[in-house]
């Protein structure tokens, strides 16, 4: 997301410093309920609510969809999670939600900014069972080379392979499908991939200024529903599929009769 041209406010000499990925986490955090961002990033975030209400009501369905998702996989006895472009953390976290259904179990956080590295460190010092590492899902070989990442990997247990609104962030440059299919190669069987993107197919609704959506979403690439179902290659798709995100085994208050919002989620497992 490209927030600097959306916001109301001048960017000051911290903005001038960071990256446009560092920003765009921050906004994404203050959508979400995350309290990371500095004054600007709540200006941003104000700023693109008003005037895109239907991009802001998908990143919070994600959010949700990603709670949903691992408190699934928690029922089907999974307890070791690789969560890939984690964000900066916002209760229920990920080892919030699968540590305290099995307190044995393991969460390996990993994203590329390292200040969403420090707030995670900060926050799941003297956790046993989390850690985060440093890493590019553009260079997945290297991420998996993790000593932590690997310790999940090599116990032969089943994984689960979070990648909740990260691939959107890929170019196709980048190859996103050979991403995919080596993190998948990796995973033991009985593993899972959970995953959500950015919809180009599905529209974002009424209200939304096109403008704002347009630069808001300048350094995503949306995919389609077939795009984005390739990104689970020979997985098996756990029922209802690759759906609009508040659909994905969303409760009455969730997923109802409402609209799609343009954001698809799915879980697969490797069989
Ligand atoms: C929209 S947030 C999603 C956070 C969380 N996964 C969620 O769904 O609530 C996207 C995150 O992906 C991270 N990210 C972007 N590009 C990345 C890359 N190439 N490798 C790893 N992380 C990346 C960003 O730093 C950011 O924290």
């Amino acid at each position: 997301m490209t927030i600097e041209n959306v916001t109301s406010q001048p960017a000051g000499d911290s903005d001038v410093l960071e990256s446009t990925n560092a920003r765009q986490a921050r906004v994404y955090d203050n959508f979400i309920g995350g309290e990371n961002g500095l004054a600007t990033d709540r200006a941003a975030g104000a700023w693109i609510r008003m005037q895109a209400p239907g991009l802001v009501a998908a990143m919070q369905a994600n959010r949700a969809f990603l709670s949903r998702a691992v408190q699934w996989l928690t029922r089907q006895g999974v307890d070791q999670f690789i969560d890939i472009g984690s964000g900066f953390p916002v209760s229920p976290n990920t080892h919030e939600i699968a540590l305290s259904a099995s307190p044995s179990g393991s969460v390996v956080y990993c994203d590329v900014d390292p200040t969403v590295g420090e707030r995670t460190r900060a926050l799941i010092a003297g956790q046993a069972g989390a850690s985060f590492v440093l890493g590019d899902i553009r260079n997945p070989e290297e991420l998996l080379a993790q000593p932590a990442v690997q310790g999940l990997i090599r116990s032969g247990r089943p994984v689960a392979c979070v990648l909740a609104a990260v691939l959107h962030f890929v170019p196709e440059s980048a190859d996103p499908a050979r991403i995919t299919a080596v993190l998948r190669d990796a995973l033991p069987r009985g593993s899972y991939l959970v995953l959500s993107h950015v919809a180009s197919d599905i529209p974002w609704g009424d209200g939304n200024d096109e403008e704002t959506l347009k630069r808001a979403t300048e350094d995503m690439y949306l995919r389609t529903q077939e795009q984005v179902t390739g990104f689970f290659g020979d997985f098996e798709l756990v029922a209802p599929g690759v759906v609009s995100a508040p659909h994905w085994r969303g409760s009455e208050e969730t997923a109802g009769d409402g609209p799609d919002l343009a954001i698809y989620g799915g879980v697969g497992r490797k069989i």
